[in-house]
């Protein structure tokens, strides 16, 4: 493979990707980050010169980091962060291909735009005479305020625990707003927005890869007129599956050909789930929109939605995608159960837990470097679980008692998704499918309901596993799997990487 540079000069500025003006990160002075792009077997380095007066990193979400488990962007996990002014560079060969997404993982930080595709083609793509041109779709809820004092009241009594509600959506990082729902005085703001447009030649086939990138929101994708055939989810090519609407949850992605076959003007519609959270923002217009059009035209469409009955607030029916291989999954000889509860503390903040356990970061010593220095007891708020044999199979039964569905992420892996169940039902092991399974990194355990994940533990590291609703990243829904350990010690950390946590690093 080849090696590809993308530098990122990492800072914040104003920008208004909405028509609402406010500070965001920005990448090279980019929002949305720029497209990582490369082939399967390439070596990709990421240069980040950090320009912020805080810590940042970058996670690449869904690859593997096999043999480079540093490189994996987790503080408190799998590195100290990136100092202010510091830089670092991350190197990494990827021999895996398909749709994944960068973002900061530090903090919230990613909520404020510090997030952009990363796209790994494959030559041998068994689809790839099926479309003449691709095309990355990012949804992603926007908020109006800074997420720091977002989290902040999130953090209080005050919020009894409810979630900031997105003042907004964006499609490519755009969309308008109705200014009149912008606090007076509080900022510039402009209505009717440019939307994002995406101009359809008639004949062509299109590979359009949609990625979720929200701190929040799940949404339902559709292409008013036009029929989607599902190829991929996460990396993993499945057989064509053709739908109307498409649930996607936070920090998922899926690749979809669309045939340009009926000339004119239509909407793109990425509706949010707002049915899935208790109340919302009173400016937020749920349907977040883009042109799709034959004729260059900016002209609103008049098209008219698909309207299936899409479940709310669950997975697209894993048992309605088959993968394209044939799966061979081998039986499991390590189960964990996870719970998922939320709890108030004694200062009556609302802090989520995972079998009892609310974690807390620990950014000064990650646990990568607790392991190189051969600590072998982690702390009960490091909600650690240690797979010490290489290729243990291990399940994951995820059960939620909360009446909130959760889009839980595996860092390092990809796991089979085996079942899932709503409210009222319990994981029966009789009725998993242990058959054709699909494969991808993060699944939604839906409201009171279950989810059975399998994953080869194979890959010798330190890797996370939490709820990708950023907010409940910060009230403690995270884990870690600490795995071989002893084959983590043979592989030889950069001596930069090593640096990072001697500096200096400003007041997180
Ligand atoms: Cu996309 Cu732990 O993250």
């Amino acid at each position: 493979g080849n090696e590809k540079v993308f530098n990122f000069t990492i800072n914040k500025g104003s920008y208004a990707p909405d028509g609402f003006e406010r500070n965001v990160y920005l990448i090279n002075g980019q929002f949305p980050g720029p497209t990582i792009e490369c082939d399967k077997g390439d070596t990709i380095v990421i240069n980040v010169i950090n320009e912020l007066d805080e810590d940042t990193t970058i996670h690449s979400h869904g690859i593997s980091q096999r043999g480079n488990p540093w490189y994996d962007g987790v503080p408190g996990q799998s590195q100290c962060g990136i100092p202010s002014n510091g830089t670092f560079t991350y190197k990494f060969q990827v021999d895996q291909s398909g749709t994944y997404w960068y973002h900061s993982h530090l903090k919230t930080q990613y909520i404020d735009g510090l997030s952009g595709p990363l796209i790994i083609h494959d030559p041998d793509d068994p689809y790839i005479k099926d479309y003449d041109e691709e095309i990355i779709v990012t949804l992603q809820d926007w908020y109006h305020n800074d997420s720091k004092p977002l989290l902040a009241y999130y953090l209080s009594p005050e919020s009894h625990g409810k979630e900031p509600s997105p003042d907004n959506g964006l499609i490519n990082g755009k969309n308008s707003y109705n200014c009149s729902f912008a606090p007076p005085g509080s900022s510039n703001c402009v209505s009717n927005a440019t939307l994002s447009q995406f101009n359809f030649v008639q004949g062509k086939r299109y590979r359009i890869r949609i990625i979720n990138n929200s701190a929040f929101s799940a949404f339902v994708f559709s292409i008013d007129g036009h029929l989607m055939n599902i190829i991929e989810v996460e990396g993993m090519i499945t057989q064509n599956h053709t739908v109307h609407q498409l649930p996607i949850n936070v920090g998922q992605r899926y690749s979809v050909i669309v045939t340009a076959d009926n000339p004119g003007q239509f909407w793109m519609r990425a509706e949010m789930e707002i049915d899935c959270y208790t109340y919302k923002s009173p400016g937020l217009n749920p349907l977040i929109k883009a042109i799709v059009t034959y004729n260059n035209s900016t002209d609103p469409p008049s098209s008219t939605a698909w309207n299936d009955s899409v479940a709310n607030c669950v997975d697209f029916n894993a048992s309605d995608l088959k993968p394209y291989n044939t799966q061979n999954v081998p039986d499991a000889n390590l189960n964990f159960t996870i719970t998922i509860e939320f709890y108030k503390d004694k200062d009556n903040i609302t802090l989520g837990t995972l079998n009892n356990s609310t974690y807390v970061i620990d950014v000064k010593y990650p646990t990568i470097n607790k392991v190189y220095d051969n600590v072998t007891q982690f702390a009960a708020d490091q909600n650690v679980f240690l797979i010490e044999k290489n290729n243990t199979v291990v399940d994951i039964i995820l059960l939620n008692y909360l009446t909130l569905e959760h889009p839980f992420h595996l860092h390092g892996h990809v796991f089979w998704v085996l079942g899932s169940g709503g409210s009222g039902t319990k994981p029966d092991y009789n009725k998993l499918n242990t058959k054709d399974p699909i494969q991808r990194d993060t699944a939604t355990v839906p409201a009171l309901g279950w989810t059975v994940l399998r994953f080869v533990s194979n890959n010798p590291g330190v890797w996370g596993f939490h709820c990708h609703i950023e907010w409940h990243v910060e009230v403690g829904l995270v884990a870690q799997f600490v795995t071989q350990p002893d084959l983590v010690r043979q592989l030889t950390p950069p001596n930069d990487w090593k640096a990072l946590c001697s500096q200096k690093h400003n007041k997180l």
